[in-house]
This record gives structure tokens, sequence and C-alpha cells, in this order.
């Protein structure tokens, strides 16, 4: 596809391509906050217009991005499996204790603060939990059948495992409401700017393991 974009209309192509094709283009698409991951089936032209942007500015942006080696599309199917459980299950799993930690003490030592981020702690256990159930469930169901190619893939496993990626959405959508979209206020404390960053980083994450998931694991084995 690197080659293909040097010359070809993008803006019809819809976010999950492009994402999937163009290594840079998740990066670009949340810069811009389009969501490539739950809303992947929209157009570029569609998502820009939606959001009142300029489609052929982001097309620009998208043919910027250099070409780098190892894009999803290049990987089979198992190693892709092998990848986002070492890039993305255990990133989170080692990451989201310490920003529920963080969380804790920012809400209790700035508890009378205006701006203190009242119930990211609970947000951040109750994702946390649904999470790691939903990884879990990858681990056991779907990711040995993939990496023992057998063509008993469920329907249902997918459309299952899909209905909690919506799900996770939303937790994405929760923290960065409670976190004034990872602006912490004025004189924060170190603690809070960490917390801040650490969760703006983990809703990254999120957006790029469900985008790999539902728009190229989940598409190629089902095809
Ligand atoms: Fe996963
Ligand atoms: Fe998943």
């Amino acid at each position: 596809m690197q080659q293909k974009t040097i010359d070809q209309d993008l803006t019809g192509r819809t976010l999950a391509e492009l994402a999937a094709g163009i290594p840079g283009a998740s990066r670009v698409f949340r810069e811009h906050r389009l969501d490539f991951c739950c809303g992947g089936d929209k157009t570029l032209r569609d998502a820009a217009t939606a959001r009142g942007l300029d489609p052929e500015l982001l097309q620009d942006a998208l043919r910027q991005e250099t070409s780098e080696e190892g894009t999803a599309e290049e990987m089979t199917a198992a190693e892709l499996v092998d990848h986002i459980e070492t890039r993305y299950h255990a990133a989170h799993r080692q990451e989201i204790p310490e920003l529920i930690r963080l969380a804790r003490k920012v809400e209790t030592v700035h508890r009378e603060h205006p701006n203190v981020p009242a119930g990211l702690t609970t947000a951040l256990e109750d994702g946390y939990a649904r999470l790691d159930a939903h990884m879990s469930d990858e681990e056991a169901v779907l990711f040995p059948q993939i990496r023992a190619r057998t063509d008993a893939l469920l329907d249902e496993t997918l459309s299952r495992l899909r209905e909690d990626h919506a799900e996770h959405g939303e937790l994405l959508g929760r923290l960065e409401a409670l976190t004034n979209n990872f602006t912490p206020p004025e004189g924060a404390c170190r603690t809070w700017q960490a917390l801040y960053t650490g969760t703006e980083k983990f809703v990254a994450d999120v957006m790029e393991h469900v985008h790999l998931e539902n728009n190229v694991l989940f598409r190629r084995v089902s095809a």
C-alpha cells in the first residue's frame, strides 16, 4: 500500500484500511481525534468532515508518513497474535496497576482541588477488570485457534470479543473526560502529571490494540 499511497486518492478509503496499511496513520488519526478502532468503517472523507477537518490536509499528512518495516498487513495472523500479546496484553497488565496507584494517590492528596479527577481510580479499576477478563478470553480461546490454524473459528467468538471492544471504547471516553483530555491543572504535582501522561499512553495503546484486532486480525481470520 505504501507505494500506492503516492498517487492514489486516500480520502475514499476507510480509516481501518489506512491505519492497517500506512505505518504512522494511527498516530495521525489519534492526533486529530478520529476513531479508527471502533469507528474504522468510515471513509477518511466522512470521518474528517464530521469533525470539521479538511480531508485533503489529512491525506497530505498520511502521504508524508515515511515507510517503515513490518506493518500489520505484512504479518501472518500468528505473528500478529504474538505481537498483540507482547506489545499490548503484557503492557496493559504492567501499566494499569501503576496508573491505579497514581490515581488513588492524586484523588486522596488533592481531594479538595476543584480539578481533582474524582472517580478516575474506580474507572481504571473497573476498566482493568473488564479488559483483563477480555484478554484472558482471547488468550484462552481465539489465539490458540489462530496459532493452530484450525478452521473452527467461531463467528460467535469474534462477535463476543467485538462487543467487548466497543465497551473498551466507552472506557476510553470516560478516561478522557475525567482527565480533561489528559490535561493536568496548572501547578499539578509530578504524580498528577505522571498519572495523566500514563493514562494518555494507555488510551493510545488500547486504541491501537483494538484496531489491530478488529480491523486486521479478526477480518483476516473470519475471511
Ligand atoms: Fe487483545
Ligand atoms: Fe481484544
